[in-house]
Order: structure tokens, then sequence, then C-alpha cells
């Protein structure tokens, strides 16, 4: 067989080491061929693609990024996307293609599979957490092991001048990053986009950690909606699968704070940092077992299917249930964490 392999979507760590396992057992056990296409669905309209084999994948495993590219591009917003892909894949000689993604990249892919006939297998990635189908996806772990590392050395350094530090954190409409990466770092605000929050409520939890001569951690993912607002926004541009780029609470809130309390905030805005660099033991670890299941799917002809973990099995999911609905954080789980509040 001759697979074809893509990454799509915002990059995460942990990409390589699903790519090089693909390979190594692709190669080893079963005599497969690869084709690697670049920039996600970009590769395949545009007929970009580079040669996979095990020197190809060597070193790479502890690698952040992605060797094949990654974009946002969407072929069903391009012209003759799908006819575009489809030849390129006949042309290449590609039996199914493996797609790496979040719920973007794999939506095409299902699309692809279930209306177009075009054999594919999915692997969830994002660090958002938020694909429904998965207990974990790999690159959160990495983007909160992150967070958690910048909100200890916040700590320090706000006890040291008695201020506010704001931390925003990526996450688009999910709160994982945000709750896990807060309560890790011993945040005492943690503000998600499943529970819009009250600016008032903020500013008591501030003053109060103030009035126990500490100086507080507020940590706001990036989708957080105020109570009586909208969402905050820098800019309103849209990515070509018509996402809004979020970014901005965290400003917005440092100045509310400061105007409300009378005490200095300023803000950091993680960012990128959190998708970048060395993907953790665990994101390598869940990455590389998708990547062995995936070519054991591609190898058993199971196509339209998404690996998936299940407690500490990885299984198969059809492509078009896991990327139905969002998975987001649940309010049961944010109140339990609420107790560190103020
Ligand atoms: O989905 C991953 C993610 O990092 C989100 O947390 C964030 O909102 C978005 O991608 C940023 O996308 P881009 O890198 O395209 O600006």
């Amino acid at each position: 067989m001759r697979v074809g392999v893509l990454t799509g979507g915002g990059d995460c760590p942990g990409l390589n080491a699903v790519i090089r396992a693909i390979v190594r057992k692709g190669v080893q056990e079963y005599g497969h061929e690869f084709v690697g296409f670049r920039d996600g669905w970009r590769g395949p309209l545009e007929g970009r693609s580079i040669r996979l084999d095990i020197p190809t994948v060597r070193g790479i495993l502890p690698r952040g990024g992605t060797i094949l590219g990654s974009s946002r591009t969407n072929p069903l917003k391009e012209e003759d996307g799908i006819r575009r892909i489809k030849d390129t894949l006949a042309r290449q000689g590609v039996d199914a293609l493996v797609t790496i993604g979040g719920e973007d990249t794999l939506g095409v892919a299902a699309r692809l599979c279930d209306e177009y006939g075009v054999p594919c297998v999915g692997v969830p990635k994002t660090i958002d957490n938020d694909l429904s189908a998965t207990d974990y996806t790999f690159g959160f772990d990495t983007a909160v092991g992150i967070a958690t590392e910048a909100i200890d050395r916040l700590h320090t350094t706000a006890e040291s001048h008695m201020r506010v530090l704001v931390v925003e954190v990526m996450g688009r409409h999910a709160g994982w990053i945000a709750l896990h990466s807060g309560l890790a770092g011993g945040a005492n605000v943690i503000l998600i986009p499943e529970q819009r929050f009250d600016i008032e409520q903020v500013c008591a939890w501030v003053t109060s950690r103030f009035r126990a001569s500490y100086a507080p951690i507020v940590v706001v993912a990036e989708g957080a909606v105020p109570k009586d607002g909208d969402v905050v926004l820098k800019d309103g541009s849209l990515d070509s699968f018509g996402h809004v780029r979020l970014s901005g609470v965290g400003e917005w809130l440092a100045k509310e704070i400061e105007r409300r309390t009378g005490k200095e905030a300023r803000t950091t805005v993680l960012g990128h940092v959190q998708r970048g660099g060395t993907p953790s033991a665990f994101d390598r670890w869940l990455a590389t077992r998708f990547g062995l299941h995936a070519i054991d799917a591609v190898h058993e002809g199971d196509h339209g299917v998404m690996v998936a973990l299940r407690g500490t099995d990885i299984v198969r999911v059809p492509i078009a249930e896991a990327t139905a609905r969002l998975k987001t954080v649940n309010p049961e789980l944010y109140t339990e964490v609420g107790v560190f509040f103020g």
C-alpha cells in the first residue's frame, strides 16, 4: 500500500511522534510506502509532497512542530478542492490518507471519506483538548505544563511587587488549559469560556487575596466572556474555517481590575509558547500509540475512523462522531476547583 500522511490546523507538540510511529510500524511490519503531504490540506490540493521513510523520521520523536508543515487551508472552500485532492491522490498512487488534526482538519476528512469515497483515517491533535470522542488529545499535556511553569514564575514576581498578574492562556472555546494549569499553578481566579464571569466577583477575589497579604494570579482562557458583554477581541479577523482569532480578554481584565480595585494589574499573554517546543513524555506516549493504531486501521482497510483514547485503551470511533460536538468543561468540575478562588 501507499499511504499519505498530513498534519493540518494549529500545530502542537507530538505531531512528529505520530508521523514517526506510523512510518516505523507501516514500513517495518507491513511493508507500506509513505507520502507526506506538505502544509495540511494545501499539500494534496497543490500536489506538494515529500517521501516519508525510516531515515526521514529518525530523531524527530522529541521535536516540536511538524516535519510536514501545517496550515488552516480549507479545501471545501477552494475552487474544485475535492477534485484536486482526488487527482493528486490518484496521480501519486495513494491508497489511503492519515489525517492528523483537530476539529476542522478531521471534519474535512470525515466529509472526504463519507461523501467522496476518499479512504481516510483520523488522528486527533490539539492543545485545546476539546474533541469529544477522546479522553485526551496529545499536545494538551505539554501546553498545560508550559502554562503551569509560567504561573509558578509569575507568583514570585507578583509577590515581589504586590501586583495582580493576569495570565491569558489558549484553548479557544474550551477552558481545559486554563482549568488544569490554573489548578496546578495555584491560581486565585480561573476564568473559562463555559461560564460567563462577573467582573465584580473577580475583583472581590482579588481584594480578598491582597487582604491575606498575597498577590493574586488570575488565569483567564482566551475565550472567556464577561457576564454583561461580548467576547473581548483584539481584532475580529477570521480564519478560513470561519473561526474568530481570540485574544484580548487578558488586557481587558487587567484594565478593569486596576480601575475597580486601585491595585496595579498587568497581563501576560502566553500565546504560541504553549504550542511550541518539545512534547512532554505523556504526549510522546499518546501520540506514538495513536500513530501505531492509526496505521493498523489503514492496514486493515478500516476507513472513516479516528483513533481515540478511552481510559488507557486506544479505540476507533467514526471520524464524523469525533467532530460532531465540542468537549467542554462541565459546571460541576468548575465548581469543584472554586474552593481555591480568592
Ligand atoms: O486550536 C489551537 C489554538 O492554539 C487555539 O488554542 C487558539 O485559539 C488558536 O489555535 C490560535 O490559532 P492561530 O495559531 O492560527 O492563531
